[in-house]
């Protein structure tokens, strides 16, 4: 949700701006710009994309090496030029690029029109710039000083980076509740939003933590203070990240990329942590805390979107393998809703970026409660990874599609380890059915590979239902989160409404939407409550609605009554979500792309909402 990038060095900045603008581009789309600081300071900003940026620029000369660059996810202000980044103060000397939101940015920007400052835009941002601009003008303090002080007066979400012509070899950055990544390098410094723009350069990052302010200069000077104005000292990590992960390698969209990935994500999240023939799991993060789990008196499971979906995947895997008690909560209501939780309870976090508002501040709630907080989380270092007190990455490399697809699965197969390693602890499960489904976990790489070859059949069926208005999706048991999960795939990227349910909820209210026009996706693999959804697809067959099913390699039975159906290999039954998921993903991949929409970029939306 907006990324920052910033350059201070011997090279010029301004072709690393843009690269690392490029890379940032799925944290928002609908603007760009970048400060250079030369003799002054040279501001470029545009509406649209990057490259749009770069078309506005090319003319231009642009030689400084110190810079700052932003892409726009508008939150305060219409996405046009004048509310793009960076903002510029009153007397031209700041330039500014922020992501998140100034609260108190009315009452700021009312204090200082009294004091004769004008704004052009709608942003919270310039009020933030002219605010820093103000204290400056006030006390003669460096610039890191000024800004500290501004920020002590600001209520909101953050992370800035700032140039001032008047002290060109420098940038001065700092974040409250969004992320900033300082790259290290010989005499040189990089600011990212998160380490993609870093990585070609340097391998030495510093994440900064929140209400903290750093000073990078052309010297070489790196300084972090608190915003109490304590020197702290950098604690430089090496980045574990390839830069292939980053390109396309060949495919159209990351999306279709990630989609391909799985097999080999979900076998790197296994990795080093299970041996299906030696009969073991062990995750780290949760043999250290393994007696504060297994004496939880239940797990209450937080996450926002996709996230969230896996989420109730793990309720389905705790509650019927190690029968723990389960709540699976939007973390956005969890913050605001005066929740009973306490030290008996175990509050588990999934997240893809590391840095949703919501699930953070759900975190910090549960934290304060005394809670022990767990992180699934696939970005290495982020905010949410640093804030709980043990937990397992999912580690399936960057994931730049918008719509999440391995995170998802990587999560699911993350969930599911857990689960059964729990269950074993707690002699919740037979050592027979625990080696049974140890053995099965270890097939899913191979058997997603399976699924994958069906891409030009679910083409097929894209084609057949890519002009409907709307598509419902049932399942039941595991498969109900996947058809919620995928409703929310075919929504975002290809803008037809759709929605999830338990199959068997359709009677209750959905089925007055079936017709002829109503393509009805339904999960029904061979288990449990196999007859149920036989007799639920009977139900929508009876009102002429269309069904792909998604059914057990073999299935006879639902072949004979569906529309077209997608065969999935045979699994154990809480392994299911693994596989069956990934039909569904394709179908809103290929709907979207024949469609005409920018799959990776969908409107409105932006990946890691660090704002709530
Ligand atoms: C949907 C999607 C979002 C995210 C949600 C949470 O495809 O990507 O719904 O799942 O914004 O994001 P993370 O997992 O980063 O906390």
């Amino acid at each position: 949700m907006c990324g920052i990038v910033a350059y201070v060095g011997p090279r010029e900045a301004y072709p690393i701006l843009v690269k690392g603008l490029h890379r940032l581009e799925y944290r928002g789309y609908d603007s760009a710009g970048v400060a250079i600081l030369d003799d002054d300071i040279q501001v470029y900003k545009k509406k649209g994309k990057v490259s749009d940026l770069e078309d506005h620029v090319s003319e231009k000369k642009h030689r400084g090496h110190v810079g700052i660059g932003h892409t726009r996810w508008a939150t305060h202000g219409a996405p046009n030029d004048i509310n793009a980044h960076p903002h510029v103060s009153g007397n031209g000397r700041l330039a500014l690029v922020h992501n998140g939101i100034i609260e108190n940015y009315g009452l700021l920007k009312t204090a200082l029109e009294k004091v004769g400052h004008t704004f052009e835009t709608e942003t919270d941002t310039e009020v933030l710039v002219h605010l820093i601009e103000e204290i400056q003008s006030r006390e003669s303090l460096p610039l890191e000083e000024a800004v500290r002080v501004a920020l002590t007066r600001v209520v909101g979400a953050y992370a800035i980076a700032v140039v001032d012509r008047d002290e060109p070899e420098k940038i001065v950055a700092a974040r409250k509740a969004s992320p900033l990544v300082i790259g290290v390098g010989e005499n040189e410094f990089f600011l990212g939003s998160d380490a993609t723009p870093i990585i070609e350069y340097t391998r030495k990052v510093v994440y900064l933590n929140d209400e903290e302010i750093a000073l990078i200069s052309k010297d070489g000077i790196l300084s972090i203070k608190t915003m109490g104005n304590e020197e702290q000292h950098p604690a430089i990590q090496e980045l574990d990240m390839k830069l292939e992960s980053l390109e396309k390698g060949g495919f159209e969209y990351f999306m279709l990329k990630e989609i391909h990935e799985q097999s080999k994500t979900i076998s790197d999240c296994m990795r080093g942590r299970m041996n299906a023939e030696e009969g073991w799991i062990h995750l780290g993060g949760l043999e250290e805390f393994s007696n504060k789990l297994l004496d939880a008196q239940r797990f209450i499971i937080a996450g926002c979107g996709t996230s969230w979906h896996a989420g109730l995947i793990g309720e389905y895997l705790f509650e019927d393998l190690a029968r723990i008690p389960v709540e699976v909560e939007y973390a956005s209501e969890l913050r605001y809703r005066n929740p009973i939780i306490s030290e008996k309870d175990v509050v588990i976090a999934l997240s893809q970026s590391g840095e949703t508002a919501d699930t953070l501040a759900a975190l910090e709630l549960a934290k304060s409660k005394g809670a022990m907080i767990y992180g699934i989380v696939n970005s290495v270092g982020s905010s949410i990874a640093r804030l709980t007190d043990a937990g397992s990455y999912i580690h399936a490399g960057p994931e730049i599609g918008v719509a999440s697809t391995k995170a998802f699965t990587g999560q699911v197969t993350l969930l599911s380890m857990m689960a059964l390693s729990l269950a074993r602890k707690r002699g919740t499960i037979s050592q027979t059915y625990f080696l049974q489904l140890l053995h099965e976990l270890s097939y899913i790489p191979a058997k997603v590979e399976r699924v994958l070859k069906n891409e030009n059949k679910i083409k097929f069926i894209a084609s057949e239902i890519k002009d409907s208005a709307n598509a419902l999706y049932l399942g039941r048991g595991y498969n109900f989160p996947v058809a919620l999960e995928g409703a929310l795939k075919l929504k975002e990227i290809s803008y037809i409404h759709a929605e999830g349910y338990p199959a068997a909820e359709m009677k209750h209210g959905p089925i007055a939407l079936i017709d002829e026009h109503m393509p009805v996706i339904v999960i029904a693999t061979n288990r449990s409550a196999y007859d149920k959804i036989v007799s639920n697809i009977q139900e929508v067959k009876a009102r002429n609605g269309y069904v792909i099913a998604i059914v057990t390699e073999g299935d006879e039975t639902i072949s004979q009554m569906a529309d077209s159906v997608i065969e999935i290999p045979d699994t154990e039954e809480p392994l299911t979500p693994l596989l069956s998921v990934i039909p569904l993903q394709l179908l809103s991949y290929h709907i979207a792309l024949m469609r005409g929409c920018n799959v990776d970029q969908p409107r409105n939306l932006a990946k890691s909402v660090t704002v709530e």
